[in-house]
């Protein structure tokens, strides 16, 4: 191979760590943005922050584990029509110098395995790395904490973002995910044209519990870190599940002009929490129908592609795009705000 094209090809892999190996990638598109949280504040109304929420359309306030999501949603917002999961995040606001908020805008993702179409919402991987045992029935997480102030207190292989200086999202930009120039903040530079914020979940699960008290001590990090399926698991937690990621990409090109960032300095860019990027986390209820999920990664189904040998069936964006739900907990979240939702006080908790 010319030496060139060989450095090309070595790059293309570096830039697409998961690409050597079969795993799902496929785009979810918002169902609903609203002030609701079933995992952290189950019954409540006006949460303390927003988030976008995506996936099957059973998602309430309560979502209590005997309900399966699978058996009670008419739709989902996601491409595979079998994943009736809820995944949810925090929401990014551009904050203006004379006091305003507005949500920056979401495109899908682009790159080396393709472009994902979305209306708003994630794109969700499923990264098997040897034999995984599939979530079970009720089982839910939560990674990362709304709360965190410290970006030393997050591990950057893990939760990450990312200045995407080219122009759109089809043209990638850097290594893997969470390695490189990639930091815990969210970037403050007029150059990204788009930030991409990527949410690794742990690997080991305890093999008894589908949820606990934080919603994180079920599980756990495998060795090392990144997007590769995760390392080998600590004995306390010794079932190897397949690797659940988030990735997201923020349009934040309309910001680009110094003269609307805020003049004390303060972050341009921040989570619904009021937060920057140390406070970014994710939150996954799981409802794939049967053991869809488990045939997927058995079979080696790959990227957002029908797959037969899993009964796995598709959808096209404009299906998928129309499952949507009305907020539970109304209020205007659209265009220019006058403050976060909830305000500013409230928000930290
Ligand atoms: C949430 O969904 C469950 C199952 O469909 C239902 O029993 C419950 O009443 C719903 N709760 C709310 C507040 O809608
Ligand atoms: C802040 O600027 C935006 C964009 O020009 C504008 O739409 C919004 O109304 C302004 N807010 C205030 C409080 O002036």
């Amino acid at each position: 191979m010319h030496r060139a094209t060989l450095l090309a090809a070595v790059a293309a892999l570096a830039g697409n760590a998961a690409a050597q190996f079969n795993m799902l990638r496929f785009a979810c598109s918002q169902l609903v943005v609203e002030r609701t949280d079933p995992l952290v504040n189950p019954g409540q109304f006006y949460t303390p922050h927003l988030h976008q929420i995506v996936g099957g359309n059973a998602f309430n306030i309560t979502m209590d584990p005997a309900n399966d999501p699978a058996e009670q949603s008419t739709c989902t917002s996601c491409s595979f029509v079998q994943d009736k999961s809820n995944y949810w995040t925090a929401v990014m606001f551009f904050h203006h110098r004379n006091g305003s908020y507005i949500r920056v805008p979401q495109i899908g993702n682009g790159g080396p395995q393709g472009a994902l179409i979305n209306d708003g919402g994630l794109d969700i991987y499923y990264i098997p790395s040897g034999r995984t045992t599939a979530f079970k029935k009720g089982f839910r997480m939560l990674t990362g904490s709304a709360t965190n102030t410290n970006d030393n207190n997050v591990n950057r292989g893990n939760i990450c973002h990312r200045c995407w200086t080219s122009p759109n999202e089809n043209t990638f930009v850097g290594g893997a995910p969470c390695t490189g120039s990639d930091t815990v903040a969210i970037p403050k530079d007029p150059r990204c044209k788009l930030i991409r914020q990527t949410l690794i979940f742990p690997t080991c699960w305890d093999g008894k519990n589908l949820d606990s008290p934080d919603h994180q001590s079920h599980v756990a990090y495998g060795q090392g870190s990144g997007a590769n399926g995760g390392g080998a698991c600590p004995s306390s937690h010794p079932v190897k599940l397949p690797q659940v990621m988030y990735e997201l990409m923020w349009d934040v090109s309309k910001f680009a002009d110094r003269n609307m960032w805020p003049t004390d300095g303060s972050d341009p860019f921040v989570y619904s929490m009021n937060l920057g990027g140390a406070a970014a986390h994710g939150d996954y209820v799981f409802g794939w129908e049967g053991d869809s999920l488990q045939k997927a990664m058995d079979n080696g189904c790959n990227l957002n592609n029908a797959c037969p040998s899993a009964g796995l069936t598709t959808q096209p964006p404009a299906q998928y795009n129309a499952c949507k739900k009305k907020q539970q907990a109304p209020e205007d979240v659209n265009g220019w705000l006058q403050a976060m939702p909830a305000g500013e006080v409230a928000m930290k908790a």
